[in-house]
């Protein structure tokens, strides 16, 4: 009491203790409960990995098919949320879809403001894991003006989504086999990342004991914003007004004289290559098999090329991102920008709800309520506006 530490961003301050993900920013390790990234991306899936932040430990056989039974089963929402939905303009932004979406499942859900209840609070998990991937394909359906699709249970998690995106009549949506594996591990590589601003802001909003779904909420909110989600949206941006591999040296020049960031580079945490973009850039390479080379690639490379080796860059030990090839398979898949942000958000509810899970049975929590350093006025006299006017 008394003592503040003027911290802003929190760079230094540890909110909580977690045992969910470990990242070493300097040698780029990121563990999810202590399995390695490269190795759950390799051979797990992504509703293995949900298993494993949820749980703790990876699923017996038997428990895994109770978890994809269990979620399988809750992929349907009610219809006024689908009602809900359909009010929204044509134009809007499907993140700001899925945000309100979230939120409003928690008056769908009053039973979840029970959140001492383990029973309960499993139940709350199962159904927005299942849940996320039908409002998001929802929220991409309707800025297309085309009829929602609904789940289809006889397919994977993966491919389910797929479905509800872009079905457009019978029989049953069928993808190409590495399409589906590139996205599950995308799903994956985005899964947990532990004290990003996404999960701190669930974490707050949790620890005033509220329902799940309004956490999440404002964890989708803050993954909108284009320095943390919302970059792989800035990136596809960035790329398609750089236009050619000409323009590189004078955007690169741009972002170095402070005219903007160069999006999809640099990291709160990672202060070397993040690896999470060096497995996705092998994901690019499986996509583009099926769907031909994403020309945008080339001006991708071409921007790592020389701001890897560009003193500005190197000197604030900046690397790509998980956000700087992303979108580009995104956008081969057909997955307009908007969207991008939203795929990361279904990627990121297991790990936002492992967080939760957490904080809530975490007796040493507390409210979040940070210090200030009070800089303005103190101690005036207020003179009623009769006679100051
Ligand atoms: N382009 C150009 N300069 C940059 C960039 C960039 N992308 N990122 C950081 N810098 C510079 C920044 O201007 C500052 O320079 P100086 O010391 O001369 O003032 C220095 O590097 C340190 O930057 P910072 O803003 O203090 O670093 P931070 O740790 O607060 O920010 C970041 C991390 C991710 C917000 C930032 O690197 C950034 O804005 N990157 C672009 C957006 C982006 O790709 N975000 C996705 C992050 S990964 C996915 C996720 O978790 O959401």
């Amino acid at each position: 009491p008394g003592l503040a530490v003027y911290d802003p961003g929190f760079v230094n301050t540890a909110s909580c203790r977690s045992s969910v993900t470990y990242i070493d920013g300097d040698k780029g390790i990121l563990e999810y409960r202590g399995y390695p990234i490269e190795q759950l991306a390799e051979s797990s899936s992504f509703l293995e990995v949900a298993y494993l932040l949820i749980h703790g430990d990876l699923p017996t056989k038997e428990q895994f098919e109770q978890w994809v039974h269990e979620i399988t089963f809750h992929t349907f929402v009610h219809e006024n949320i689908k009602g809900f939905m359909q009010g929204f303009r044509y134009d809007a932004h499907p993140m700001g879809m899925l945000m309100a979406s979230v939120g409003a499942m928690s008056t769908f859900y009053p039973d979840a403001s029970n959140i001492m209840d383990p029973d309960n609070r499993h139940l709350q998990v199962v159904r927005m894991i299942a849940k996320m991937p039908t409002l998001g394909a929802w929220s991409f359906r309707h800025a297309q003006g085309k009829p929602y699709v609904y789940p289809d249970n006889a397919l994977s998690y993966t491919e389910n989504f797929l479905s509800m995106l872009f079905k457009m009549s019978e029989p049953r949506y069928a993808a190409d086999e590495r399409i589906i594996k590139a996205l599950d591990t995308l799903f994956i590589l985005h899964a947990d990342h532990e004290q990003n601003a996404s999960a701190n802001a669930v974490r707050s909003v949790g620890s005033t004991q509220v329902d799940p779904y309004s956490a999440v909420a404002a964890g989708v909110g803050a993954l909108f914003g284009p320095l943390h989600g919302g970059a792989n949206e800035a990136v596809l941006r960035m790329l398609r007004r750089i236009g050619s591999i000409e323009n590189v040296p004078s955007f690169i020049e741009g972002v170095k004289a402070g005219n903007e960031r160069l999006m999809g580079f640099g990291h709160r945490v990672y202060k070397n290559y993040d690896p999470r973009a060096k497995l996705i850039k092998k994901a690019t390479e499986d996509v583009f098999e099926v769907t031909g080379v994403n020309p945008l690639l080339k001006i991708a490379q071409e921007l790592e090329k020389i701001a890897l080796e560009d003193e500005y860059f190197v000197k604030r030990r900046l690397y790509p991102n998980v956000d700087f090839y992303s979108g580009l398979i995104y956008e081969a898949l057909q997955i307009p920008p908007e969207m991008f942000t939203v795929l990361f958000a279904i990627g990121r509810t297991p790990g936002w709800l492992a967080q939760w899970l957490e904080l809530v049975q975490d007796k040493e929590q507390k409210i979040a309520r940070p210090k200030q350093i009070y800089t303005g006025q103190r101690g005036l006299s207020f003179t009623p506006s009769e006679q100051r006017w």
